[in-house]
């Protein structure tokens, strides 16, 4: 599988790194909440980095995942999402730390913020590991970013391409060949 790896755009020391900072720049925001904040992960992608991220939070915090759609097995995101999986408790007056891999289009973290928004959460923040604002089509941004990336096929760290490569403790860019359909 790291043989399908053209190049290795952040390493998984840079990753623990960084999201020890993430963390201590979240819990100062949050340091005199007096609701406890809620860490919303989306499925599939964010798990690895709910799991490095939320161990450096020290405050009081819960977690919950959501799954919403936006690509399928193809490079190219639709320009809506479909809820899979919701939330089970209310959000109603909860601050929401919306957690997610990668902000590509924009279109998952627009839709899904004004969904948290809607259930009633006090407040939604995005913080995302990735950013790929070369791709942005609907103006959003994450209010925490853990990298910056070029507009390459980054896969690894929860990032995957038809489902394989999540798996990957560090973000790299997929080889052409592997996703480029051949005539
Ligand atoms: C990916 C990624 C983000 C979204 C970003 O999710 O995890 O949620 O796309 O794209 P956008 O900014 O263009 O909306 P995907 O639907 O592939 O699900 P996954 O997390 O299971 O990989």
């Amino acid at each position: 599988m790291e043989n399908n790896i053209k190049k290795i755009l952040v390493t998984e020391d840079q990753i623990k790194s960084r999201c020890i900072e993430l963390a201590q720049e979240i819990t100062n925001d949050y340091k005199n909440s007096t609701v406890t904040p809620l860490f919303v992960g989306l499925l599939k992608g964010s798990v690895p980095f709910m799991a490095e991220l939320i161990k450096h939070i020290k405050l009081n915090v819960k977690y919950d995942f959501m799954c919403v759609s936006s690509y399928g097995n193809s490079t190219e995101s639709l320009n809506d999402v479909k809820i899979i999986m919701d939330l089970n408790a209310s959000i109603k007056n909860v601050p929401i730390i919306l957690v997610e891999d990668i902000v590509d289009t924009g279109n998952t973290v627009k839709a899904v913020k004004e969904l948290l928004y809607n259930k009633g959460a006090s407040d939604v923040k995005v913080v995302s590991l990735l950013d790929k604002p070369s791709r942005r089509k609907v103006n959003v941004k994450a209010d925490y970013v853990g990298f910056e990336v070029p507009n390459e096929f980054v896969v690894g760290f929860g990032l995957d391409f038809a489902e394989e490569y999540r798996q990957l403790p560090f973000v790299g860019v997929l080889k052409e060949e592997c996703y480029e359909v051949k005539e």
